[in-house]
């Protein structure tokens, strides 16, 4: 039987080579691989300062500090995101207030920002859902009018665009996530981009046990984190920088194929949509099951026992305990997020898999959904 998980990095000999030649150094943290990854990957983004971290939370932390967020305020974004986005809010104490989603993007709807704007409200923390950006100029528009901070939490969207401008070049900051079911992989990791100094300065010194400047190792001026990159991820991140682009070619070519296979059955299941002017770049293949009361759960059963493998993506943050304790979120608050959070499947999607496979794969999803 075919096997196919959800998600799979692509390593090849390269990676090894540059893994290697870190190993073989001896240098196996703080040294140039990093300098270098950074280097590169400024250049990918057309940032001008870039810190690599140790995970896409970690970068999101350090930018939450960074932008001056604390105790009190509060923070604008969405509750259909991976957990990260909102708890690097709670991390430095402020509140996470969710606006609903769109029911096509699955980004955060600019319509309904307005009305959760208070005194208190210091900034928006955009995500980029699935590989797509969120509707960058309205919320651009809504940030200078209330004088709020843009944060882009660009974890699951490397290589996206919008209106020819690149995920991650939006707001003060944003952060990557390399994490290995990502569009590029590091292993853990994760990356800082800003073109203000002063964030990066201090994304910096936070990274690194809160050291200034040409400060000695023992000497440390903030409070700090160890949130650093080692050389092997950023060996490995050199690599798949590389061929970035051809990644992310082949995953618009696999989503091309999902698209082509299900479109007939558009009456059962709601393929991605891709907004105008918009540049997806597939971290998943996430659709909607259109069946009124569909059993998502027991389709995800029924596949896994063809050894295909699926996830409901995402869950609503605001349904998880940890929130509906501290902040009395409750079921009905964020309608469209809770019904994509219902309905929605995501589909295997890596380099590797081929027309057939696709074919192969979405005649079984039918057979199920009919059955089940
Ligand atoms: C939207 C989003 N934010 C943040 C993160 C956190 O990244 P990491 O797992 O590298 O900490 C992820 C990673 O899955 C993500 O998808």
């Amino acid at each position: 039987m075919r096997h196919y998980p959800i998600a799979k990095p692509y390593i090849t000999k390269k990676e090894e080579k540059y893994v290697l030649e870190v190993l073989r150094s001896g240098i196996l943290s703080i040294g140039e691989k990093v300098e270098e990854f950074e280097k590169l990957f400024a250049k990918y983004i057309g940032a001008k300062y870039v810190c690599a971290v140790s995970s896409g939370t970690a970068g999101l932390h350090l930018t939450m500090i960074a932008a001056g967020v604390k105790a009190g305020d509060e923070v604008i974004t969405t509750p259909f995101s991976f957990v990260a986005s909102a708890n690097a809010i709670i991390y430095v104490g402020a509140k996470p207030v969710f606006v609903d989603i769109d029911p096509f993007s699955y980004n955060i709807d600019p319509k309904k920002i307005e009305a959760k704007i208070t005194g208190k409200t210091k900034a928006i923390l955009v995500v980029h859902i699935f590989g797509q950006t969120a509707d960058m100029e309205p919320i651009k528009a809504i940030a200078k009018k209330y004088k709020l901070k843009i944060i882009e939490d660009a974890c699951e969207s490397i290589g996206a665009s919008y209106n020819g401008r690149q995920a991650g070049t939006f707001g003060e900051s944003a952060v990557f996530a390399f994490y290995p079911n990502k569009q590029m992989t590091t292993g853990e990791g994760g990356m800082i981009v800003t073109n203000n100094k002063k964030i990066y300065e201090i994304c910096v010194s936070l990274r690194n046990q809160g050291r200034a400047k040409n400060m000695q190792w023992l000497d440390h001026k903030y409070l700090g984190y160890n949130y650093r990159m080692d050389e092997m991820s950023a060996a490995v991140g050199l690599a798949q920088l590389e061929k970035i682009d051809w990644m992310i070619a082949q995953r618009c070519k696999i989503a091309g194929w999902y698209n082509k296979y299900l479109s007939p059955y558009n009456d059962l299941v709601q393929s991605p949509m891709v907004a105008k002017g918009n540049k997806h770049s597939w971290f998943v293949y996430v659709i909607k099951l259109l069946p009124k009361g569909a059993n998502r759960d027991k389709i995800i059963n029924q596949l896994k026992l063809k050894e295909i493998y699926t996830k409901p993506y995402l869950p609503s943050i605001h349904l998880f305990d940890f929130y509906k304790k501290h902040f009395g979120f409750k079921k009905g608050d964020f309608p469209v997020s809770e019904e994509m959070s219902a309905y929605s499947l995501a589909l295997p999607i890596y380099i590797g898999l081929k027309e057939n496979d696709i074919k192969y794969i979405v005649s079984q999803l039918l057979n199920v959904i009919k059955k089940v």
